[in-house]
């Protein structure tokens, strides 16, 4: 983990960024994609992978479980995990990152069972996994706890279909029981499930691969499973769909910072909820197949634009993701906004920090807060709490008078390939500084 802290000169409410920002590849779809690689018998390729640091903790556990990896491009690499025979995830590697559940689920239907601790990743609430274990049982699997670990065993080797219903709408689980469902033995009908279009992302491409997977961006979703035999890929290669909370978090701050700015490589679909939000707002935004505009902007006032409600909600509605940079974006709007983070209940820890940048911020409970603009924000140091709450306070030290630092840096780098020589091209002053 890098000790790095970015240096960011604040533009101080000038709006004079400029240029083409592109987005890279979904790190929520790469990971997924890269643990499906279990359940192939060869190669699988991959493009638009962005290389940041959630992506090399995947390799390592892929790696650590035997299988082989090789980067082939720029943004491109083969996973073979043909060899992988061990069933056990490591610990301190998957105690850093939740993605890491989602093997548990071609790990458990290809050897018929798979040891492990509790998942880590961002701090943002309690994240339990007992819809996992509930769905393994449900599948005929036996679960046991000892030693902070796990261990999940299917009866006789061999995970059967079964009927799930989620309880609440998961990525996490939704993508997990769609990859143990593939090699179970029997149909397996899971309902309630999410939307989220990585999840279609991964599905698709299993699809393609010859996996049997019917209602792929429905809430029921029905897979026939292979009873045990694995997918050949025989060279089709699975492409990321461009990071939609990246091509969001760059729009929000095109809207306070920029004049002309362009977000290219992105899937604007992927994006309605945000792009509603902030046409009802007062911004003008321009959206073409791949790339969305925000121009002229630069006389345009943020504090003529008008305060919003925003509440975070399941695919497609607005993302939890993007719930921190937007409230960058209220501290500058005029009115009052109440933001109702409904999905993780430490999602508004960061508030504080915004408060002592100069926000008005009223918190009432652990989900709901109000945001009054606008305000003028003041450079500050901050510690970021967590990967999107990092990017938030980048946005807010761009926006602000005077410099900042930002620490913690390295959350940041979990989601965010090179984001500082991104955001240099348009004009941002932001430094990054080894410590
Ligand atoms: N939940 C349970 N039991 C479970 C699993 C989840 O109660 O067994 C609850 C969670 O506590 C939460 C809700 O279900 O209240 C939904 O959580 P979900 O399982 O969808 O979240 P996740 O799959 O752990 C993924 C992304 C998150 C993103 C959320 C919501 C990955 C690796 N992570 O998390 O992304 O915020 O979906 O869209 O795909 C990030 O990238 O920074 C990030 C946190």
């Amino acid at each position: 983990m890098n000790k790095d802290l970015f240096l960011i000169k604040g533009l101080g409410g000038k709006k004079k960024l400029n240029g083409t920002i592109p987005v890279f590849g979904a790190k929520n779809a790469a990971l997924k994609a890269m643990a499906a690689s279990i359940l192939f018998k060869d190669d699988v390729k991959y493009e638009n992978i962005p290389f940041i640091s959630d992506i090399e903790m995947m390799s390592e556990i892929l790696s650590d479980l035997g299988a082989e990896i090789e980067k082939t491009g720029k943004y491109s690499m083969n996973i073979n995990s043909e060899k992988a025979k061990k069933t056990e995830l490591d610990r301190n590697l998957s105690k850093r990152m939740r993605a890491s559940v989602v093997l548990t689920g071609p790990i458990l239907a290809r050897f018929g069972e798979v040891s492990f601790p509790h998942p880590g990743g961002c701090v943002i609430g309690e994240r339990p996994i007992d819809m996992f274990l509930e769905g393994f049982k449900k599948m005929g699997a036996e679960v046991s706890e000892a030693g902070e670990k796990y261990y999940i065993k299917a009866k006789d080797g061999k995970l059967k279909g079964a009927e799930i219903f989620f309880k609440m709408q998961s990525v996490t689980n939704t993508e997990t029981f769609i990859l143990a469902g593939v090699l179970a033995e029997g149909k397996t009908v899971l309902k309630n499930c999410a939307l989220e279009p990585e999840i279609s992302n991964l599905a698709e491409f299993l699809i393609e691969c010859g996996a049997k997977i019917k209602g792929v961006s429905t809430a029921t979703i029905e897979i026939e499973g292979t009873g045990g035999k694995l997918l050949e890929s025989k060279g089709k290669v699975f492409k990321t769909i461009p990071d939609r909370i990246e091509a969001g978090s760059f729009l929000i701050l095109a809207t306070l910072a920029g004049d002309n700015i362009e977000i290219t490589n992105c899937e604007p679909k992927h994006l309605e909820i945000l792009i509603d939000t902030l046409r009802r707002s007062g911004v003008k935004i321009d959206v073409e197949k791949n790339s969305i505009k925000v121009s002229n902007n630069g006389k345009v006032k943020n504090s003529s634009l008008t305060a919003t409600n925003i509440k975070t909600h399941e695919y497609p509605g607005f993302p939890t993701d993007l719930q921190a940079p937007m409230a960058v974006y209220l501290t500058q709007v005029s009115g009052e906004s109440v933001i109702f983070e409904t999905i993780f209940e430490g999602r508004l820890n960061y508030i504080n920090d915004l408060a002592r940048m100069g926000a008005d911020v009223k918190v009432w409970d652990s989900h709901q807060a109000m945001i009054k603009g606008p305000t003028e924000l003041k450079g500050k140091e901050l510690d970021g709490p967590d990967l999107r709450a990092g990017l938030a306070y980048i946005l807010a030290a761009i926006i602000a008078k005077g410099n900042s630092v930002i620490n913690n840096v390295h959350f940041v780098d979990r989601g965010y390939e090179k984001i500082e020589e991104r955001l240099q091209k348009i004009g941002v002053e932001i430094e990054r500084v080894a410590n």
